[in-house]
């Protein structure tokens, strides 16, 4: 199995291209499959996550091009696919290509919707807790689908199509508002979602699937209103920028010092976690391509953190935030109340020399003056990520295995590194 090396002290300088959205990328993926007219995304990044989602619609019998790179591309340049579900031969998902990955599990929605029926592996819990699909399911109901689970399959079925209704999220879920939209873009009559998620993908979807014929009001608010249509067509969408690669790497400036441009991102889509940066002590200004972000000389401030939905603080950045705090002048608390188990990076910093007591939903990090290098364990995506950013700023060498997980969703995350003037490296194994 690969590892990365790490030999940490040095600064970053230079210029880093932020990729296209993991998160949003793959339910625009899966929207394909609510028409049999071509969708071409553009700024997809090169992830496993991707390919493997690629695998699972194959399965259903959708065809895809990738565009070959142009000249002058590097292969930080996002890929062009198309994307063609003209005929479903298939309409099941299989339980060995939903476990690798969760997201997966939403294309229950466009199959139903459109073909009447869907049968999908149930996705099984994974590292940072239990993530039941009870809340989707509903949502799915709602619209008049009849779920059974039959042998660890979740079949659903709406053989004279899905009806609009109202959905009422008791919690806030990007998975649940993902599958509510696509599944009432295409059901007969007007859906009303209540306690929607905000967070930037949604926003993302909801504009592809209104390019594609969709009526959709409200996306980024609290309450959506779709209004079904009978039938979807072609469109071409560029994926935005991955709010949690531009947060990650802003991060790893603030914790080594230096002056690195984060090209193609926005501020506002990560605006509640920049303000903490700068609380933290890091100097961070919008420019024509995207965002700077400095730290020269000054310690880090320890900051209070509390993971929310969108537009709070993301808890994919509470393991990079937990790796910056470690090297803060003080104590900070920091609160997960998304994933109930979403902690597991916390041991593997300790090995690096960083004092955190796990208190409940909270984890409370004593600054210290230094860490060292070691060798440390990934153990999902963005608890490698943190480790990476902590071996960058720790003295001596950090090796870290399982990568893996970093693959899934960090587009060449060495070759950006390096190329700022961090010591970081593959090791084949
Ligand atoms: C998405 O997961 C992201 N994944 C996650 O990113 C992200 O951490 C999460 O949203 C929260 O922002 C993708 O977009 C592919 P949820 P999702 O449904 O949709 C509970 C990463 O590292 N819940 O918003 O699965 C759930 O257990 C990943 O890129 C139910 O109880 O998350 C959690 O506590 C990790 N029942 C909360 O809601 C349900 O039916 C929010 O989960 C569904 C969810």
């Amino acid at each position: 199995m690969d590892r990365i090396r790490i030999r940490g002290g040095a600064p970053l300088h230079g210029t880093i291209p932020i990729s296209g959205a993991k998160n949003a990328a793959l339910p625009l993926m899966i929207a394909s499959l609510l028409t049999d007219e071509a969708l071409e995304l553009v700024n997809v990044p090169r992830l496993a996550d991707v390919s493997s989602l690629l695998r699972v619609l194959s399965n259903f019998g959708v065809d895809h091009t990738i565009a070959g790179k142009r000249p002058g591309q590097t292969t930080e340049t996002g890929q062009t696919i198309r994307l063609s579900a003209r005929t479903i031969i298939d309409t099941t998902a299989p339980y060995e290509l939903v476990s690798t990955m969760r997201a997966s599990f939403w294309v229950i929605a466009p199959l139903v919707a459109r073909l009447g029926e869907a049968r999908v592996s149930m996705p099984g819990g994974c590292a940072i807790g239990t993530r039941p699909v009870d809340l989707l399911l509903m949502a799915l109901e709602n619209l008049g689908a009849e779920i059974d689970i039959e042998g660890g399959y979740v079949i659903a079925r709406a053989p004279k199509g899905l009806k609009g209704g109202e959905i009422v999220f008791p919690k806030v879920t990007v998975g649940g508002t993902h599958v509510a939209l696509m599944a009432a873009a295409l059901a007969d009559g007007t859906t009303v979602i209540e306690n929607a998620a905000r967070e930037p993908e949604v926003v993302d979807l909801a504009n592809c699937l209104v390019k594609m014929g969709a009526s959709i009001e409200g996306a980024g608010q609290s309450q959506v209103v779709v209004t079904g249509v009978p039938r979807l067509h072609g469109a071409t969408h560029e994926v935005l920028p991955d709010r949690i690669e531009t947060g990650t790497y802003a991060m790893a400036v603030a914790m080594t010092g230096g002056d690195v441009v984060l090209e193609n991102t926005r501020p506002d889509l990560l605006q509640f976690a920049l303000d903490v940066l700068g609380q933290a002590g890091a100097d961070i200004s919008p420019t024509n391509q995207g965002l700077r972000v400095r730290r020269n000389g000054g310690g880090i401030n320890a900051v209070d953190v509390t993971t929310d939905p969108f537009p709070g603080f993301p808890t994919d950045l509470q393991a990079q935030f937990m790796a910056l705090m470690t090297r803060a002048n003080g104590t900070s608390r920091i609160r997960e109340t998304i994933f109930e188990n979403r902690f597991m990076h916390v041991q593997e910093l300790a090995r690096l020399g960083a004092h955190i007591r796990l208190d409940g939903d909270s984890a409370i990090v004593e600054g210290v003056e230094r860490l060292r290098g070691a060798p440390v364990m990934a153990t999902d995506l963005r608890a490698s990520v943190s480790l990476v950013i902590a071996g960058l700023a720790s003295e001596g060498e950090t090796t870290i295995n399982r990568v893996y997980h970093l693959d899934r969703g960090f587009e060449s995350l060495e070759t950006k590194l390096n190329r700022c003037g961090a010591e970081i490296e593959r090791v084949r194994g």
